[in-house]
């Protein structure tokens, strides 16, 4: 049933879906409605300001990025900056996203917008309380605000993802991966942080997967590694994104950290843990206290920044020459 007011904690219910709906989280793509933004109240105001406190912490705080065609005509996707000197006016800013296909996430919001981080963590103790085996580790949350035609390309996310939509209409494309495997190597790469989450997508899966619309007040959640690619329906759209890993995504994450680190390291050629074995448990200690002394170090990636934003530039994009770009840790 539908909870308006919860009892335990006395506060209004954030999530307004039915307790069995829920409890597919994890397991199979779930759609629900949420309360989030009678609360966040992301109006333009409030995302200028949000906007300007990003751009004043850094671009460790956020990521800008667009897509582009590279030289074969593939997508192609590139990482900015908001400013060069840390100053930007937040309502221009919004009006170049809004002009087009910039994708702004803004990050660390626990630091730049505890409010908001707040407001993720009550919903997410919620789904907590009402949702049977549900629990959430390493939350991760960030605020997307895109232009009308902008699109992520099909990409894994290195953790369980739930999309708390607010503004604006976008579609999600969803691939199973028992129907649309990719290379074990591949998610180990991702896993590692040597190459941002693009994968090399073959043509003809494109729009073969599960498509899911989602409206202003729609949460999406899908399982864990599963292949999503995202493109806005020609409005500003607002989401809260976050992530989290599953005590079942902290194995399967440590297993792939293992494999991927035996593989690159001594040589060796793991089969494939199966999800929930024992060998798989015994991979993701390994796994996990590799991590934790950061043994991946080494080959973390290092990216580019592309471009500037500028309201003289054609696109409102300034380009860096490739020697002059600054580098992003990322
Ligand atoms: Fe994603």
């Amino acid at each position: 049933m539908a909870h308006a007011f919860r009892a335990e904690t006395g506060q209004m219910s954030l999530i307004n879906a039915n307790d069995d709906a829920l409890a597919a989280i994890n397991h199979r793509p779930v759609t629900f409605l949420h309360r989030l933004a009678e609360r966040a109240m992301l109006d333009d105001d409030h995302l200028a300001r949000l906007i300007e406190t990003a751009a004043a912490a850094g671009p460790e705080h956020y990521n800008l990025s667009l897509v582009e065609e590279d030289e074969n005509g593939s997508p192609r996707w590139v990482q900015g900056l908001l400013s060069e000197n840390g100053q930007v006016d937040g309502h221009r800013v919004l009006d170049m996203i809004r002009s087009g296909r910039l994708w702004l996430q803004i990050e660390h919001l626990a630091d730049l917008a505890p409010h908001l981080h707040a407001l993720i963590v009550e919903a997410y103790d919620e789904l907590t309380a009402r949702v049977k085996g549900f629990s959430y580790r390493n939350l991760y949350c960030n605020l997307l605000i895109s232009g009308p035609e902008a699109r992520v390309t099909p990409h894994i996310d290195a953790a369980e993802v739930i999309l708390w939509h607010i503004r604006g209409r976008k579609r999600m494309w969803l691939y199973d991966p028992a129907k649309f495997p990719v290379p074990e190597r591949t998610v180990e790469s991702i896993i590692l942080r040597e190459q941002l989450e693009d994968i090399s997508f073959p043509d003809e899966w494109n729009e073969k997967g599960l498509a899911l619309d989602a409206e202003p007040g729609m949460a999406l959640s899908f399982p864990y590694l599963w292949t999503h690619s995202v493109e806005n329906l020609g409005e500003l759209n607002v989401s809260l994104q976050t992530e989290y890993h599953h005590p079942r995504s902290i194995r399967r994450y440590g297993a792939l950290f293992a494999s991927g680190l035996a593989r690159r390291r001594l040589g060796m050629d793991p089969e494939a843990a199966d999800p929930g074995s024992l060998a798989e448990s015994l991979r993701a200690m390994v796994g996990l206290a590799a991590k934790a002394l950061h043994l991946n170090r080494e080959t973390e990636r290092q990216i580019p920044a592309a471009f500037v934003i500028d309201e003289t530039a054609e696109g409102y994009v300034r380009r860096f020459a490739p020697d002059a770009a600054p580098v992003l840790s990322k």
